[in-house]
């Protein structure tokens, strides 16, 4: 995730968008840049880190002009460097592009380009675009956009100037937000409200597939063919601390909301959807490497050690490799048996928690080759690491993590289909199957998040509990243990979770009447033996919340309250079960007047021990 803003109009347009970008900085921020349109040449200043470090360079060196675009990025393709900043030039930087998303076919775009005599400079996704534009402009701007971007694969949100169009943006959207400020003597792009607010408050918020082309005085909104669409003006009525978090009351909830994209964004160029097969570019495991394997180790920390759990069950099912999965701060310390012939996952979602990075380096100084999951491109993890798995969820602000987590199960998936699709254990028709049906989950967790009026419910209900149990097997035992963490952290409500089979060696003594268990049965090869645990629970009057798949009414019979999720294949459904969960959490931490964003005594990043 990046911000961007442009600004067309009679003021400077620098100040303008250094302020918009600053409302953009919870998107990303590890690099920033400007250009600007100043006597019909482009001009661009570029800063690694924080906008601050671009706003003192523009003040020892202004840049004059009322045309401008700007961005603030978190890297995906190409390292957080100066030359891969935003915005990006073509040849003779007479066009210069701000760019969101993803472009997929970056890589073969290049290949035509270089041979037409291109020179690129940076290695984004994003410097085809301007090349592209060049290639095709013929005293049309908007023409060339559009032809342009009929080239592109992915996702989208970009504002382009150009030094031959002074007085122009264009902008396009395509499955990445935009929004049109209009403004008084001035008209402003932006990927989020926040970004404009300082200028206007009525807005066009720009569908998929629809561009604007900008001047001070007009806005024209199209589909990308040109045909012309009449938008209703938004006027936003939330003041700016609001607009950030999107009209959420809080960050948590915005980001659980965000699930569905977050998804998305992740699988983009992860899959190559013509053949339904898996594609990591960035993992360069082989089969031989695979075939030499004695194990995989994960290794991680809170949520993300949660993760690895069901890592553990998709590899071993997958691969039949065996598989450790360990929580960092033990591992570190405990002697472990690693070498080459380990492989060792990593898993942080900030990709700086001091305990997984030790585990991290204690491992490849031992030989073992390191693999990371991580979100963040320019982390420590990521530079250790010989393989990189992005998260593409853009930054998780909450302290409880719900976007990184789910984004983290997608990526486990993937790579255990890469794997499995290396070791050739998988026939076509299963890993097509597979691959189909994981592209669906996106989807799905929208339609979970449907729900969400009824868990508040059951959080009401629920609020002045003191302990709440969450028991399942197999992957639905994963899944407990990170709802049960969702509840603790945020709500402070003791929430602990059983292996549900596990429950007669002890703590069933704890289970007396009126006590909440949740009891998460959606795994249809465990689903018999779960339902004996549910009667084991109810014989002692629990209060038993049932989370199953959709079509298993039978249980409203002899439970009290029930859950649904939509079916899927096993693999995916800790994808789609955590997120009432999360939704459970967060509406009884509500309910308690909890600070969810920031609870007592946590923080975001554990970058000491
Ligand atoms: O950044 P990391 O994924 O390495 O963080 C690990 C844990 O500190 C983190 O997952 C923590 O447990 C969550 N904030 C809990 O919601």
């Amino acid at each position: 995730m990046c911000g961007l803003v442009g600004c067309v109009g009679s003021e400077e347009a620098a100040p303008v968008i250094l302020e918009g970008l600053e409302k953009l900085e919870y998107r990303g921020y590890d690099s920033t840049g400007i250009s600007i349109l100043s006597k019909e040449r482009i001009i661009g200043q570029k800063a690694m880190g924080q906008l601050s470090i671009l706003r003192e360079k523009l003040e020892k060196e202004p840049i004059y002009g009322s045309t401008g675009v700007g961005h603030t990025r978190w890297a995906t393709h190409g390292r957080p460097l100066e030359r891969n900043a935003h915005p990006q030039y073509d040849c003779e930087q007479e066009i210069s592009v701000a760019h969101n998303g993803i472009i997929e076919n970056y890589l073969e775009l290049q290949e035509e380009l270089r041979e037409k005599g291109h020179i690129f400079v940076s290695e984004t996704d994003t410097e085809v675009i301007p090349h592209l534009i060049e290639e095709y402009y013929e005293g049309d701007l908007v023409l060339a956009v559009q032809k342009a971007i009929s080239k592109l694969d992915g996702a989208f949100a970009l504002a382009v100037i150009a030094a031959k169009e002074p007085g122009k943006i264009i902008a396009v959207r395509q499955s990445s937000p935009l929004i049109v400020g209009l403004g008084k003597g001035e008209n402003l792009v932006a990927s989020d409200i926040p970004a404009i607010l300082h200028r206007t408050r009525d807005v066009y918020i720009l569908e998929d597939g629809e561009m604007a082309e900008i001047t001070r005085e007009s806005v024209k909104v199209m589909e990308f063919d040109g045909t012309e669409i009449k938008k209703d003006v938004f006027h936003v009525t939330w003041d700016a601390v609001a607009a950030e978090k999107n009209g959420y009351e809080d960050f948590m909830i915005k980001e659980i909301f965000e699930q569905p994209q977050a998804l998305r964004d992740t699988l983009t160029g992860k899959v190559d959807r013509d053949h339904l097969r898996v594609t990591l570019p960035e993992v360069g495991v082989t089969k031989d490497d695979l075939r030499s394997l004695k194990k995989i180790s994960i290794v991680a920390c809170g949520t993300a050690y949660h993760a690895g759990l069901v890592g553990k069950h998709i590899f071993e099912r997958l691969l039949r490799i065996p598989v450790e999965v360990e929580v960092a701060s033990e591992y570190r310390y405990r002697g472990p048996m690693v070498g080459p012939e380990v492989l060792t996952v990593v898993i942080s979602q900030s990709g700086e928690t001091a305990d997984t990075l030790g585990g991290l380096r204690l491992a490849k100084a031992e030989g073992s080759r390191i693999l990371s999951i991580t979100n963040v491109i320019g982390s420590s993890a990521a530079r250790e690491s010989h393989d990189l798995l992005l998260t593409m969820a853009g930054p998780e602000i909450a302290v409880a993590s719900t976007k990184a987590y789910t984004t983290q199960l997608l990526c486990l998936n993937l790579l255990g289909i890469f794997f499995a699709q290396e070791l050739q254990v998988l026939s076509e028709d299963r890993r097509k199957a597979l691959v189909s049906e994981l592209l669906e989950v996106p989807r799905l967790v929208e339609k979970v998040l449907t729900t969400e009026a009824k868990i508040k419910e059951l959080a009401e209900d629920f609020r002045n509990k003191e302990n709440i149990f969450f028991i399942g097997r197999g992957l639905d035992y994963a899944v407990a243990q990170e709802g049960a963490l969702k509840l603790k952290e945020i709500s402070y409500i003791h929430a602990e979770a059983y292996a549900a089979g596990e429950l007669k060696h002890g703590t069933l003594a704890l289970v007396v009447e009126g006590v909440p268990v949740f009891a998460l049965a959606t795994q249809p090869t465990l689903y018999d033996k779960m339902l004996s645990n549910i009667k084991e629970v109810k014989a002692r009057d629990a209060t038993v919340v049932a989370l199953v798949n959709n079509g298993d009414y039978e249980r409203e019979k002899s439970v009290d309250y029930v859950l649904y999720i939509p079916k899927t294949h096993p693999f995916f459904t800790p994808i789609l079960s955590v997120v009432p969960l999360q939704l459970f959490a967060y509406h009884t931490a509500k309910a308690r007047g909890c600070d969810v964003d920031k609870p007592r005594n946590l923080a975001k990043s554990v970058t000491v021990e």
